[in-house]
């Protein structure tokens, strides 16, 4: 065996790694389908052109999404590592890129765990219609306690108890590792959640006033094809909804055996999510629709996303509807499933550099990254202020974290580094999908200039407005300050030097050959 075969076995039995090719798209369709698709995606296709969306978010998908994810595919499935360790090995000085990362990802799990336990709770307030006639009273009085913005330090135990399930639940999954832990939870999640999806729209079409609905959503606008703020809306959408920017897909790339067509893997991931996407869109517009008519309000008038659209929209769609507890459970549990699949891709992120870095033991790696983690998840999200930090946190890291570290990579690979032809010809290599000059182009200048305006926009915007009508130190703590802290404290933690076995210089320069059988080694 070559020694790169060597050390690739030694590194699987270390890091740990995906069954097979099946189990890694299953674990990046996880990743992928989340919250942004069942409640962020039908909301933002509705407000930017409904039918004639379709154009800006293939555009988006096809010039950022697809060629973004290659490069993350072929930054970690190349250089075998977790974000910081792959970025170290494609040249060092990049290393801070792979942390910055990971620092956005520790602080989107700390909120992106409350909204799955306040799934968790409506799962089971759904058998019962908890909420009573005024889900918009109970959600933000009874449930969560809201009280003024600022910051408190009251417990709400109804909402601490499903987060500490949720965390719980997280640190299992985390600590059983790569194959047993996240692997497994998608393998079992995603088939299940897409049957339950699948159910909750027919259930939904069937609805009197499904039609209403359907027709607002797909009802093409086209001139809003001639307003930048649509397009800026489609590439802020596929960015979040693919899981591209924070690290995920290097991450999982690299659990992923050499010799794995990774382009064609990318088509499968990116289609199957956007045509998640698409389902959620018929199932959300089409239960809207029925809650417009049995309102006697237009279908705009009752549309909205996010919190509004799962935690009161959604009740009252489930009080009015035949079957409504069904209904509600199907579409809570399908928002525990898809976020939960979602949250430990994020997670992974997270554990992946700490075990790479200090190369401690799986068990050891998530109890240091889950239990801070979630000390700061349950301080924060369980008291009667955390939804407005919520907000904000969300807001702030999705643009001024994500999109930005997205734009500064690519622009730092292909110009800084010029490492685009090395990374596309290790597509090339095993891949499906023959990767041209076209990449090339579009990571090098096309999608960072398109990504570039969007995030233009987005900063003059919160500078014109303060954000969501949020007090300035509210938006200085929350916002700016979480948003320079995590790219802060990702540069200075790529200054912690590796451990003397780690190899950074040089390793994996040149692809080896295909791994021959036992026996017949050709070195
Ligand atoms: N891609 C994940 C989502 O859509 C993060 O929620």
């Amino acid at each position: 065996m070559s020694t790169d075969a060597i050390h690739d076995e030694a590194a699987e039995a270390r890091r740990g790694a995906f069954t097979g090719r099946r189990v890694f798209i299953l674990a990046a369709i996880g990743s992928a389908v989340g919250l942004g698709n069942i409640w962020r995606f039908p909301y933002v296709a509705y407000e930017n052109g409904g039918g004639a969306f379709i154009l800006p978010y293939l555009v988006a998908l096809f010039t950022a999404g697809i060629p973004f994810l290659f490069l993350e595919y072929a930054l970690g499935h190349k250089h075998r590592g977790s974000a910081p360790l792959s970025f170290a090995r494609l040249s060092r000085g990049t290393e801070g890129l792979g942390w910055w990362q990971v620092g956005i990802c520790f602080m989107i799990a700390v909120y992106y765990a409350a909204v799955i336990g306040w799934a968790l709770s409506y799962t089971v307030f759904s058998l019962g219609k908890s909420w009573g006639t005024d889900p918009n009273a109970f959600f933000f009085g009874e449930y969560l306690q809201v009280g003024d913005p600022g910051v408190t330090l009251d417990v709400v135990p109804g909402v601490l108890l499903p987060l500490a399930v949720v965390w719980l639940a997280l640190i299992v999954v985390m600590a059983l590792g790569v194959s047993r832990g996240v692997g497994a939870t998608s393998v079992i999640f995603i088939p299940v959640l897409v049957v339950a999806f699948g159910a909750l729209v027919v259930q939904a079409l069937l609805l009197p006033g499904a039609t209403l609905g359907l027709d607002a959503l797909f009802a093409p606008n086209w001139s809003a094809l001639a307003e930048p703020a649509v397009w800026a809306a489609a590439y802020g959408q596929i960015f979040f909804s693919l899981s591209i920017g924070f690290g995920i897909m290097i991450t999982y790339s690299s659990y992923v055996h050499r010799h794995t067509d990774m382009t064609g893997s990318a088509m499968v991931v990116g289609l199957s999510n956007s045509g998640f996407e698409l389902l959620a869109g018929i199932g959300v517009f089409a239960a809207l629709g029925f809650m417009a008519q049995a309102a006697g309000a237009a279908v705009g008038e009752v549309a909205t996303s996010g919190i509004g659209l799962a935690f009161i929209a959604f009740p009252t769609i489930v009080n009015e509807a035949p079957a409504g507890a069904v209904l509600g459970v199907l579409f809570f549990a399908s928002l525990v499933m898809a976020g939960f699949t979602s949250l430990v891709s994020v997670l992974e992120v997270v554990i992946s550099a700490v075990r790479d870095k200090l190369e401690v033991s799986r068990t050891r790696a998530t109890l240091l990254v889950t239990v801070p983690c979630a000390v700061l998840s349950l301080l924060w999200f369980s008291t009667t202020s955390g939804i407005y930090v919520l907000d904000i946190v969300d807001h702030f890291i999705n643009r001024f974290g994500i999109l930005l570290v997205a734009v500064v990579s690519m622009l730092v690979v292909a110009w800084g580094v010029r490492a685009l032809p090395r990374l596309r010809d290790h597509l090339n290599r095993d891949g499906s999908v023959p990767v041209g000059a076209w990449w090339i182009v579009l990571i090098a200048g096309v999608t960072p200039l398109a990504l570039g305006f969007v995030l233009v926009r987005e900063l003059w915007a919160v500078l014109q407005e303060p954000y969501g009508g949020y007090p300035q130190w509210m938006l200085l703590v929350f916002g700016w300050a979480v948003v320079v802290l995590v790219a802060g404290v990702g540069f200075l933690l790529a200054r912690v030097p590796w451990r003397p076995q780690t190899r950074i210089d040089g390793y994996n320069d040149v692809d080896p050959a295909p791994t021959a059988p036992l026996g017949k080694d050709p070195s």
